[in-house]
């Protein structure tokens, strides 16, 4: 199988929700890949940040892939309106109380790719009997509520697992990894198999949007060298 190639994300919770379309435009021209959206109920996580009616604005903005990550209990509910919505790719979490091949089902259902998110604390094997059902495994490298934590660097055995068991099973599998992205991490984080990069703070937080998917580039093709 040739190589992935390497895409890079934005996360909108980091951007200006008063000019959303901005934050589009931006991060189009600066050369983003897809949009990463991170829904939040409050339960699942101790914060809460948007629903379905976002995403559809969203949609309705872009032609990038959206790849919507749930951060939300009973996730099988919400399925098809984040899919309605036009999300392309819904990602639930592995910890919630929802039976995951049922998650799984009503997203194949709906039409739309389907990813499993692991936080910090969960090991990939719970994941890896998953893989053959999935589009996406997407590791969280910070716990799952809030942009602008510190990468936590016990991500990394778990993107290198994945791409194992990935190449094992000859399944093109897209690894994702989420938080902390910056310069620093991302390359380390490509050499260890990530294959889509999901950057908030380091795309929207300082500096110019354009020059820091640059950097973000340079810092991906470097490190996956
Ligand atoms: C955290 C979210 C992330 C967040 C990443 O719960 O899942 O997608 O937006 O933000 P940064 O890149 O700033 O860590
Ligand atoms: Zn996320």
């Amino acid at each position: 199988m040739p190589p992935r190639r390497r895409r890079l994300a934005p996360s909108l919770l980091s951007a200006d929700f008063a000019d959303l379309a901005g934050a589009i435009r931006e991060a189009e021209a600066g050369g983003a890949e897809a949009f990463h959206l991170d829904v939040m109920d409050g339960h699942f996580v101790p914060n809460l940040s948007f629903g379905p009616a976002l995403v559809k604005a969203v949609r309705a903005r872009t032609r990038l892939p959206l790849d919507v990550h749930l951060m939300i209990d009973r996730p099988a509910r919400y399925v098809r309106a984040f899919a309605e919505a036009g999300g392309d790719t819904l990602v639930f979490h592995l910890e919630t109380s929802d039976p995951p091949g049922e998650v799984i089902a009503a997203v194949k259902a709906a039409g739309r790719a389907v990813g499993a998110a692991i936080r910090p604390e969960t090991p990939f094997d719970a994941v890896r009997p998953l893989l053959p059902r999935l589009d996406e495994l997407l590791v969280m490298s910070v716990h799952p509520g809030f942009s602008g934590q510190r990468f936590l660097p016990e991500a990394l055995p778990k993107l290198d697992a994945a791409r194992a068991a990935a190449a094992e099973l000859g399944a093109p599998l897209e690894i994702a990894i989420d938080g902390g992205i910056d310069a620093t991490t991302a390359g380390p984080a490509a050499r260890a198999g990530a294959t889509f990069f999901v950057c908030g703070n380091s795309v929207y937080g300082a500096g110019d949007v354009g020059e820091n998917l640059r950097r973000l580039r340079a810092a991906v093709d470097g490190g996956a060298e």
